[in-house]
């Protein structure tokens, strides 16, 4: 909003100053040719810039000259600036895509949506992965205003296609910019398809980096070309915590940043990474038996820590403050399953790019199949049916706890509490309000 109104101010600017410069040309060639229609004599003081007037009059022609000039400068100084905010710059024309979730929310699938646009789009999954991997190698992770600006930090080069800040996170550290060691490279389609896969040349022990075709090594430079010539850039991740320490993504002015806040029912969740996270999530496993938990234990405070800064970061979103008006959607993994097609529509109509026939396609064929969801990290699966799955993986007593600490959380995105283990069951019974979050 701020920067179509900074252009608008500029292109006007601009146009008052066409138009004066058009009245010194005209009013330089009226004294050049004097002989012609002896017009009312300048007027020192009508639509002539102040600086001219200061005699009163115009003494001498080098100094309308230099008037010229100087006024010639000024509308290349904004031509230049007109153009560079058209050309690579423009907001309203390249979008910058944050996909903000939380593991098991089903963002691979919806990051999906923008990997399968098609030629126009740049997409990197979770990159942030290296940045927490180091973080949490060297402090333990434990500095959540450091961990923050690092990742704010290095989402905000890499939506200008710069890979630098992100190789310092890479280890072993790339070659030449060159890595084996990109966190699921395959995941991203711009850096599976030419010239990003780079021929692959067998060595002993050394696999192949893309899924469906044999590639090289990743040539971070190749990536960062490839970048550069896509229209729009996306970027999944489900590690930033608080939306507002991404503030100064929306201030950088070569940015067109979009949030899309993802969220799912904790409870789902909580059942979802007891099995996908199986050795991390053991204590829960043990409290499920022991239908006791204790409700101070420090995993069901990070539990209640996590369920907080979602809440958080969707209550300074739907606030709506200025500096994220028109950049902040948020949307419930259970109305994508149930209407992947609506939802993803809106999706592309919120960042304004164009919802292709490819994106179609890749959702009818992913979310209608029943296929084996074999992969923890699969993404094809009846989708419909998938919503409902967690009330048969989860007991009541674990339901309540995440009931207990995620509350405001689940009053403001719209999901019901259950107090006894027939409605917990009861597929018959909707645990989702329905519910639509509205954003001017
Ligand atoms: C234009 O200049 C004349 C004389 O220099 C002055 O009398 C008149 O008030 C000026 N008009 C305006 C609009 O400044
Ligand atoms: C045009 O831009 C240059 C460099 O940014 C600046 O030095 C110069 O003063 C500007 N000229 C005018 C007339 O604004
Ligand atoms: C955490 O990181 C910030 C920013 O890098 C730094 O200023 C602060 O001293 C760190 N705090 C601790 C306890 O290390
Ligand atoms: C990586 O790509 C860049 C840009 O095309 C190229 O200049 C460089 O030689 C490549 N690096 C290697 C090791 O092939
Ligand atoms: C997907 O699951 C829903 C709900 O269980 C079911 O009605 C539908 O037939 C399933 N679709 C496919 C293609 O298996």
């Amino acid at each position: 909003m701020r920067n179509k109104y900074t252009i608008f101010l500029v292109f006007i600017v601009a146009l008052v100053i066409i138009e004066k410069e058009n009245n010194i040309i005209s009013r330089v060639s009226d004294k050049l040719t004097p002989k012609q229609t002896p017009q009312t004599p300048l007027e020192p003081n009508a639509s002539v810039p102040v600086f001219l007037k200061q005699n009163g009059s115009y003494s001498s022609l080098s100094e309308l000259d230099s008037a010229f000039l100087h006024f010639k400068k000024r509308l290349e100084n904004y031509t230049q600036l007109i153009q560079h905010s058209q050309g690579n710059y423009l907001p309203g024309r390249r979008k910058h895509i944050l996909l903000l979730a939380t593991t098991r929310t089903g963002s691979s699938f919806v990051g999906e949506f923008f990997n399968q646009q098609g030629n126009n789009m740049f997409y990197l999954f979770e990159p942030l992965w290296h940045v927490e991997k180091i973080l949490t190698l060297k402090t333990g992770g434990t500095n959540a205003t450091a961990s923050a600006k690092a990742y704010r930090d290095v989402l905000q080069q890499l939506f200008l296609c710069d890979f630098q800040l992100l190789e310092n996170f890479i280890t072993p550290s790339p070659q030449d910019h060159i890595t084996p060691s990109l966190f699921r490279r395959e995941s991203s389609s711009s850096l599976c398809e030419d010239p990003v896969c780079t021929p692959f040349v067998k060595k002993v022990f050394e696999r192949y980096h893309c899924k469906t075709r044999r590639c090289g090594p990743l040539n971070l430079t190749l990536a960062s070309e490839s970048c550069h010539q896509k229209e729009h850039r996306a970027i999944k991740t489900v590690r930033v915590r608080q939306l507002e320490t991404l503030r100064p993504l929306t201030e950088d002015p070569r940015l067109d940043v979009k949030f899309i806040q993802l969220v799912r029912d904790p409870r789902a969740v909580l059942a979802s990474r007891m099995v996908a996270f199986s050795a991390k999530y053991k204590n829960w496993k043990k409290w499920a038996m022991d239908r006791e938990v204790p409700i101070d234990d420090e995993e069901v405070k990070k539990l209640k820590g996590n369920c907080e800064n979602i809440r958080m970061s969707a209550e300074v979103g739907l606030k709506q403050p200025p500096w994220l008006r028109r950049r902040y959607m948020l949307v419930r993994y259970e109305d994508i399953a149930r209407y992947p097609m609506q939802k993803a529509a809106e999706m592309y109509r919120f960042t304004g790019i164009p919802f292709t026939p490819q994106v179609k396609e890749w959702i009818l064929k992913n979310t209608q199949a029943s296929q084996d969801a074999s992969g923890v990290y699969s993404t094809q699966k009846n989708s419909s049916e998938q919503v409902e799955k967690w009330r048969f993986g989860i007991p009541l007593n674990l339901a309540q706890v995440v009931q207990q600490v995620c509350g405001p959380a689940m009053k403001l995105f719209g999901y019901k509490f259950v107090y006894d283990q027939q409605t917990l069951t009861d597929k018959s019974i909707s645990l989702l309000e329905e519910k639509t979050f509205h954003f001017t």
